[in-house]
């Protein structure tokens, strides 16, 4: 055999193995996403993300608390309105005294450590289901939609929100929400996070069901991006960047960790974020469920992968779960 041939010796020891990893997934690169609703003493569980719940604000305290113990850094948060009227323009969305702007007060005075990222977007708070303000011909209106988005943004970062997200996808959003932020003073304050290329996937369907933002007709594909569409994924992610983002997003990440590594490389001085979706959730648990494999291993695969693809930060339904396993 050549001397060329062995590779083994460099990865024989559990220390060695890792050193094998330029980079390792750490507590700090966990974001965990969690479901706000507008009952003050909701803790209800979500048949189709296992272990996750939506809560009331009252109960933050006792969620989060242990987590933050546990080395929790930051969470993205999610509205999502049980009691309330929803409208055609999304008016919940930025309500004052709405499930969002509350849980970001509650948790600013609680945990003043805790990055708080909240994501915006009207589908959970508009009465058609879709993400942005529509014509009458139910098409996306775009003009409206994007002044209305980057209110609501603007909004968050004025309740203390340290970072908004739009998952919205509508065209020129990043450039309004950043010239919001600015005229707001804000834009020193509050980090914007562009989910910019993401997919029009079937791995968010867990997710609809738990916060009931299905589109009452028709689909997101005229705004989400075609799954095979590389091309446009690369120009979303070049033209998201120079409309101002601070953080580049993937969405989801296991089919799409080769637009990650884009990411990765178009933008290189732009921190890389991806979304382990919860169809992507789901499907890790179902398949440990059904004895394919352990489940602890194979979500280290699935976020060790996108680690390796260029991910420093990872959205994840896993973070309570890393926040251990990484203890171990
Ligand atoms: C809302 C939004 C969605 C997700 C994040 N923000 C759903 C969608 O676009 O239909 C998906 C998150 C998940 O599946 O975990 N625009
Ligand atoms: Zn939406």
């Amino acid at each position: 055999m050549d001397i060329s041939s062995i590779l083994q010796g460099g990865y024989q020891h559990p220390v060695s193995r890792a050193w094998q990893s330029p980079r390792q997934l750490t507590k700090s690169m966990l974001m965990y996403p969690i479901f706000i609703t507008d009952d003050p003493d909701a803790a209800e569980e979500m048949t189709t993300l296992p272990g996750q719940r939506r809560w009331g604000i009252n109960k933050l305290e006792g969620f989060i608390g242990p987590l933050m113990k546990k080395g929790l850094k930051s969470v993205i948060l999610f509205g999502v309105p049980m009691k309330a009227q929803k409208d055609p323009k999304g008016t919940l969305a930025d309500d004052p005294n709405g499930p969002v702007i509350l849980a970001i007060k509650k948790l600013r005075s609680l945990f003043p450590d805790l990055f708080i990222a909240c994501d915006v977007c009207l589908c959970e708070y508009t009465s058609h289901g879709h993400c942005g303000i529509l014509h009458e011909d139910g098409t996306i209106n775009t003009p409206p939609s994007v002044e209305r988005i980057a209110e609501v943004a603007v909004n968050y970062a004025r309740a203390g929100a340290h970072c908004v997200a739009p998952s919205d996808m509508m065209d020129g959003r990043i450039k309004f929400i950043k010239q919001g932020l600015m005229d707001a003073s804000l834009a020193n304050k509050c980090t914007l996070m562009a989910y910019s290329a993401k997919f029009a996937s079937a791995l968010y369907g867990p997710f609809r069901d738990a916060v009931m933002s299905a589109p009452s007709f028709g689909d997101r594909k005229c705004y989400q991006l075609p799954p095979a569409a590389k091309g446009l994924a690369r120009r979303a992610i070049l033209r998201d960047a120079a409309e101002g983002a601070d953080i580049i997003m993937v969405k989801p990440s296991l089919p799409y960790l080769d637009i990650i590594a884009d990411a990765a490389q178009l933008a290189p001085d732009h921190p890389t974020a991806c979304y382990q979706v919860s169809g992507e959730f789901a499907m890790v648990h179902a398949g440990a469920r059904a004895g394919v494999y352990d489940l602890k291993t194979m979500a280290f695969e699935t976020v060790n992968s996108m680690v390796r693809a260029g991910a420093g930060i990872i959205l994840t339904y896993f973070t309570p779960d890393f926040l251990d396993w990484l203890d171990e």
